[in-house]
């Protein structure tokens, strides 16, 4: 990949990682996963940064996995450790991550918001999980923690059901803290941000720890979750869907 398709910024002491592959409606490959996940990793031991930040493009926080990699394992290539590296550091992440949403947030691009601390989105925002309609499984340990935020149904509706939840679905749904106009996205996610790197850092780092509870049964549903997904991504029905995504005509 090209490293720019991820980008790590530092402003004072908070890392903006801006996930930049337009062309792609940033798409997350796996090298991009890595690269998440060392700067969750290093931002966390580095005691200069106080806050995360995620980031994606106007009209698109994510499309989801690169489904050119989800075929690439489907059709028995090897697959790695960049996924879970970048769900285990998401998840035992110590410091706050705040998310800015505009436009598309599918698959993976929906259950980072699960873990995160603050999401603020635009109204033309667009939550989407389509994991059954792919032959898979929902990962990112969303199927413990989207039915604790939303209850059972919409948690269904959401990962078993593929609905698309809009801005305001996502509001009333708890997956999200604030809708914000597309302009004043940044600038909101931002001045969280520097709120949030203003106090007390360790007060704020056991605070943190304590809403977020436990992290071994997250833990534990990531590796149950990852296993089942890696078996589906190995199906005849999901090779065929990720076949049929990329003969479809537009
Ligand atoms: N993996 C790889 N490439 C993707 C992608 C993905 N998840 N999502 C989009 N792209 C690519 C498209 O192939 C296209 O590339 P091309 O211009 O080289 O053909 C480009 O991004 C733009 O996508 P396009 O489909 O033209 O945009 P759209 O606005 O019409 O639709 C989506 C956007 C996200 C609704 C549609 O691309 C889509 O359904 N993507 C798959 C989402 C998905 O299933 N993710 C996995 C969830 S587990």
């Amino acid at each position: 990949m090209s490293d720019d398709h991820i980008l790590i910024e530092r402003r004072g002491a908070v890392q903006v990682i801006r996930l930049n592959r337009p062309d792609k409606k940033n798409a997350i490959t796996r090298a991009m996963y890595d690269r998440m996940a060392e700067a969750l990793r290093s931002g966390d031991e580095d005691a200069d940064v106080r806050v995360h930040v995620f980031l994606g493009s106007p009209g698109a926080f994510s499309s989801g996995n690169d489904l050119q990699d989800f075929l690439a394992i489907a059709m028995g290539g090897e697959h790695g450790s960049d996924v879970w590296a970048f769900l285990n550091a998401l998840a035992t992440a110590q410091k706050p991550v705040v998310s800015g949403v505009d436009g598309l947030a599918i698959g993976i691009g929906t259950t980072i918001q699960l873990h995160c601390d603050l999401t603020f989105a635009t109204p033309a925002s667009l939550f989407k999980t389509p994991f059954t309609d792919l032959a898979l499984v929902p990962e990112a340990a969303s199927s413990l923690l989207a039915p604790q935020v939303m209850g059972p149904q919409r948690a269904f509706a959401l990962l078993g059901m593929g609905e698309g939840f809009s801005a305001e679905d996502a509001h009333a749904a708890g997956l999200i803290w604030k809708i914000v106009e597309a302009d004043a996205l940044e600038s909101e996610v931002m001045a969280a941000a520097e709120t949030l790197a203003a106090k007390p850092p360790e007060a704020l780092r056991l605070a943190k720890k304590l809403l977020k509870g436990p992290r071994e049964p997250v833990l534990d549903r990531l590796r149950e979750e990852g296993a089942l997904f890696l078996e589906r991504l190995k199906s005849d029905e999901a090779r065929e869907a990720f076949m049929a995504f990329m003969a479809r005509k537009k």
